[in-house]
């Protein structure tokens, strides 16, 4: 047999479920979200976090806004424990927060769960047994009805403990873990045993979580089982139905939102989908989805440098560049006809209306980033990107003519290098090119104007001398030639003229930028001075200056 040979796997089981509602289905509002970083995410790390990054993530979590945290696995490791009691003892859990707590359907492990909780206002009691033919069959080596026992037992395990303390708001939590991978019937029969046990009210509901433990299948058939799953359940008016996710195809996200589609209420994840092997469903990118939508995710992202940071702090797992929403190049353009649609689109963008920008499904402002790192510029940029650069950082508007040669030079830059072009370095290209300082310069200038013409008289020098020049013209651009022509014999004549003036703050007051034919040859030049005239006498001597260094 090949190594490489795919008829080692069997298909997963088809679930056809014809009269499937949910396609037709909409999300319109946030599910009740449960972070589980602090559990699920910290059992799959190589180094588990320290009590003090645990403190740290567990206040990222509370200030972006989780109203259900589960903190731990307290019966299984000291640290989870101790942590716990650090929570409750230190008054550290808010009075709208709950945190949730994960045991196994086993008599000691509950007993100990309780011990951990002690002092506590309101938790959720997490508890879970293994339900998927391969676990019952192989690690357990246990029938339908023994593997129901555990659970049904657990569930009473679970409510007899709560009654030792009745003055704490409990709420209790069954996952029949791997119930994506159980037969249909069985994960039905096993949830209404428990559910038969707990005896919810709609007005104390109790949460059914559905794990899709390892990912097996596409996104449609895990809401299929979760819409049939809803319509068989019994109570189901008085009980929440909460998906935890994992992503080992890719889709923890996408299995999430049509399970949301097919009926659930509550989604369990991580940031930035931490979690084992690929990860758990990560709740930034759902949420995202949601916001980006116009829905309020109820989760708060506005700072999400700072919960980025926080998270790969206390994982030691840096984020993708391109991680969805939040990586560091995800609003960023490098390809030329996307920097030039951004650069036209947020020209247009007014403040009160809709977002409406080409290649930015969302503004990224409202994650706390700016707009300076938008356009970025390597050997596959256009004009538009570094003109965006030049106006957005320099205050130039370069006129469509000289964008086109400036990227030409910051292209042949980047290819060279083999690198990004930074905003400082397309600034050096544009200096050394457009704005060296002059040989021979502009020392003084007079005009005067009559009826028929305009007249200069200006003093250029140049290391060794001055030159006094005289002339007239239409303009006093063209009168400044005519004077160079008849003093120097060299005659400028300007195909391209474009300025503007410069807002205020800066020492300049307005720019001139002027392409002139000198010799058969074009020479482009920007001038910046106090003054419009002052400025493209400037630009058109850079372009004289050219013409004499050039052999
Ligand atoms: O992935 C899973 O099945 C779990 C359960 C314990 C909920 O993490
Ligand atoms: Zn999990």
């Amino acid at each position: 047999m090949k190594p490489f040979n795919h008829t080692k796997y069997k298909a997963f089981p088809f679930v056809n479920k014809a009269d499937r509602q949910w396609p037709s289905k909409q999300i319109l509002q946030a599910p009740t979200w449960c972070a589980v970083d602090l559990r699920d995410g910290n059992q799959a790390l190589i180094e588990p976090m320290s009590v003090k990054q645990k403190q740290g993530l567990w206040g990222l979590l509370v200030k972006t806004g989780f109203k259900q945290i589960e903190i731990g696995f307290p019966s299984a490791s000291q640290e989870d424990f101790d942590f716990c009691r650090w929570l409750i003892e230190k008054d550290q859990i808010p009075e709208d927060v709950s945190i949730q707590v994960l045991v196994q359907a086993r008599d000691a492990l509950i007993e100990r769960t309780y011990e951990a909780l002690i002092g506590v206002k309101q938790a959720i009691v997490h508890v879970y047994n293994s339900t998927s033919p391969v676990q019952r069959e192989k690690v357990f080596k246990m029938g339908r009805e023994g593997i129901i026992d555990i659970a049904r037992r657990g569930a009473q395990k679970v409510k007899d403990e709560a009654a030792k303390y009745p003055e704490v708001k409990w709420t209790f939590q069954y996952s029949p873990e791997s119930f994506s991978s159980t037969e249909e019937d069985f994960a039905i029969d096993i949830c209404n045993a428990v559910i038969g046990v707990w005896q919810p009210r709609p007005e104390h509901k109790v949460i059914i979580n559905l794990p899709a433990t390892v990912e097996c299948s596409t996104p449609n058939i895990f809401a299929d089982q979760i819409e049939r799953f809803c319509e068989q359940v019994n109570q189901r008016d008085a009980i929440e139905i909460s998906l935890h996710t994992h992503n080992d195809r890719g889709c923890a996200v996408a299995a999430a939102e049509l399970g949301l589609m097919a009926g659930a209420d509550r989604i369990e994840g991580t940031l930035m989908g931490n979690g084992e092997r690929t990860g758990n469903m990560d709740i930034i990118t759902m949420a995202m989805n949601l916001y980006s939508q116009g829905i309020d995710p109820m989760l708060d992202f506005s700072n999400v440098d700072e919960i980025v940071r926080v998270v790969s702090e206390c994982t030691q797992i840096q984020a993708h560049p391109r991680h969805p929403w939040v990586g560091e190049l995800v609003y960023t353009a490098f390809s030329g006809s996307h920097q030039d649609a951004i650069r036209k689109c947020l020209a247009l963008q007014a403040k009160d209306k809709d977002w409406d920008v080409a290649y930015l499904p969302i503004d990224p402002s409202d994650l706390g980033r700016d707009y300076q790192s938008v356009i970025r510029v390597n050997s596959q940029s256009g004009k538009g990107g570094v003109a965006y650069i030049l106006e957005q950082n320099y205050s130039l508007r370069l006129p469509r003519w000289l964008q086109i040669e400036v990227s030409t030079k910051v292209q042949a830059y980047a290819e060279q290098s083999k690198s990004e072009v930074g905003s400082e370095q397309i600034w050096q290209i544009v200096k050394s090119h457009y704005m060296p300082p002059p040989t021979l310069r502009l020392k003084s200038y007079q005009v005067n104007k009559n009826e028929v013409n305009e007249s200069i008289t200006a003093t250029l020098e140049d290391a060794e001398k001055t030159y006094e020049i005289n002339g007239a013209g239409d303009g006093t651009l063209s009168a400044f030639c005519q004077a160079i022509e008849s003093k120097l014999s060299i005659k400028p004549e300007i195909v391209h003229y474009d300025q503007h003036a410069i807002a205020e703050g800066t020492d300049a007051k307005a720019v001139a930028y002027i392409q002139a034919i000198i010799n058969g040859k074009r020479y482009s030049g920007i001038g910046k001075s106090t003054d419009v005239l002052s400025a493209s006498i400037h630009a058109l001597l850079i372009c004289i200056n050219k013409a004499m260094t050039d052999d």
